[in-house]
């Protein structure tokens, strides 16, 4: 097999074989195919698309590129949760402990932050002495134990993605539905969970601008696990505006020690509701959401789940002290007002241009090696949809400097004031098959 055949074929609107794209993964993943032919092949499949055969068969390829985690040691339907990417997206942090205080395991690989979008382990790591990176061994041991764990991706976990990822960034072809969809699956696929519940976003915030692309993504993603023996589900959920108020990592990990403590922001309590109910149905400890819904909030008024979450830092090396102290990990040098400059409703807060907005000030990573500074961000005290007086403080700006004109002017631009909104639907669409 020649890779030249392979990308004129494609060039040319043709499906490839199973044969051919498990040569191309191996022969790359290998370093034998260069990057020059692996772009031109993905700016092909960019423009010519890929059949839901080939799809699942690219995916399948790439999970076998690496490590496939067996989890069968933990007792117990595994469940994982992934989302496409967002910005204030605190759920994760939430839902580990939530859904293992109900006795569904939580055995998550998560990863960091890029661009606009958060990390897990990012916000994790605000916490001080808490560690993502341990043995697959002693990963499994604290689950069994504790039932939870939440950990960084194995240097071995799909080798193919890690490399065609980066190569994807650099070349365009980030936002393409079997692209993205053979990413995210093949990582979950080779994690070892048996079921996957997926958070879709859509709106400015997301890779999917429109919702008629995440329903379509959602769908694929759907497929692929199933034809993988695993059972999945997606939730299309709302990125148009930030989830929660708190946007940076250690304002996030207070955001999700408030939500634990019952006290949390209510469009975030009610995705951790949404997305925590299926996987606890998936996981087999209620047989309905409504059921699952049920314990969760039982869960989260009896501080049961804020227990877990304690217990989870504890077993991770973490300073357990921030449970009773959140103000601990807020350390930023200085914060600052940005009052509304007229008086109105909310109309707009463009998701990803506030995610840079806090990038800007530290947040988050231009390019994978920056370093991140956890303490600053902001924290909205609007929403889309809510009356502001003038003068009155949209947000605040956590920040360890003084300048800070650019990122007014920027959050100034993608905020907007008029005289009436509707309050965007956080939940678009349920996609089970
Ligand atoms: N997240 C991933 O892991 N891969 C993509 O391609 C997009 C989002
Ligand atoms: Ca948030």
């Amino acid at each position: 097999m020649r890779m030249v055949d392979l990308i004129e074929k494609k060039r040319n609107g043709l499906a490839l074989t199973k044969e051919e794209i498990q040569f191309i993964i191996e022969e790359y993943t290998n370093d034998v195919i260069p990057d020059y032919q692996m772009s031109a092949l993905l700016m092909a499949i960019f423009y010519e698309d890929m059949t839901d055969e080939e799809i699942t068969n690219l995916t399948l390829a790439m999970a076998n590129s690496g490590e496939i985690i067996d989890l069968r040691s933990i007792e117990g339907v595994k469940v994982d949760k992934h989302s496409t990417g967002g910005v204030g997206d605190t759920t994760t942090l939430i839902l580990a402990p939530l859904v293992a205080s109900v006795g569904a395991p939580v055995a998550k690989m998560s990863g960091r932050g890029l661009g606009y979008t958060g990390g897990t382990l990012d916000k994790l790591e605000s916490i001080p002495g808490f560690k993502v990176e341990i043995s697959d061994e002693e990963f499994i041991e604290t689950v069994n134990k504790s039932n939870v764990a939440v950990i960084g991706q194995s240097g071995d976990l799909a080798p193919a993605d890690k490399k065609l990822y980066a190569l994807r960034d650099v070349t365009a072809t980030v936002d393409s539905i079997p692209l993205i969809a053979s990413s995210i699956m093949s990582k979950k696929i080779a994690a070892g969970a048996n079921a996957i519940v997926l958070d879709v976003t859509t709106g400015d915030g997301a890779f999917m601008k429109s919702l008629e692309d995440a329903k379509r993504l959602a769908h694929t993603m759907v497929r692929i696990g199933a034809l993988a023996d695993r059972q999945t589900m997606a939730v299309i959920s709302d990125m148009s505006q930030p989830l929660g108020e708190a946007i940076g990592n250690s304002l996030e990990v207070v955001e999700a020690i408030e939500t634990l403590k019952g006290n949390g922001p209510e469009d975030l309590v009610e995705m951790c509701y949404v997305l925590g109910s299926q996987m606890v149905v998936l996981a087999k400890k209620a047989k309905t959401l409504d059921e699952a819904r049920a314990m969760l909030k039982e869960a989260l008024t009896s501080g049961k789940a804020l227990d877990k979450f304690r217990e989870m830092i504890q077993n991770q090396g973490g300073d357990t002290r921030v449970i009773d102290q959140p103000e601990m990990i807020l350390t930023a040098q200085y914060s600052y007002e940005l009052p509304a400059k007229s008086a109105g409703v909310v109309t707009k807060l463009v998701a990803n241009e506030i995610g840079i907005a806090a990038m800007m000030l530290g947040a988050g990573r231009k390019t994978k090696e920056d370093a991140i500074d956890h303490a600053v961000g902001l924290k909205l005290h609007k929403k889309i949809g809510e009356t502001i007086s003038e003068g009155e403080s949209l947000l605040t700006i956590y920040s360890n400097t003084k300048e800070i004109e650019a990122v007014k002017e920027l959050l100034y631009e993608n905020i907007e004031i008029g005289v009436s909104a509707q309050e965007p639907k956080l939940i678009h669409d349920i996609i089970t098959e």
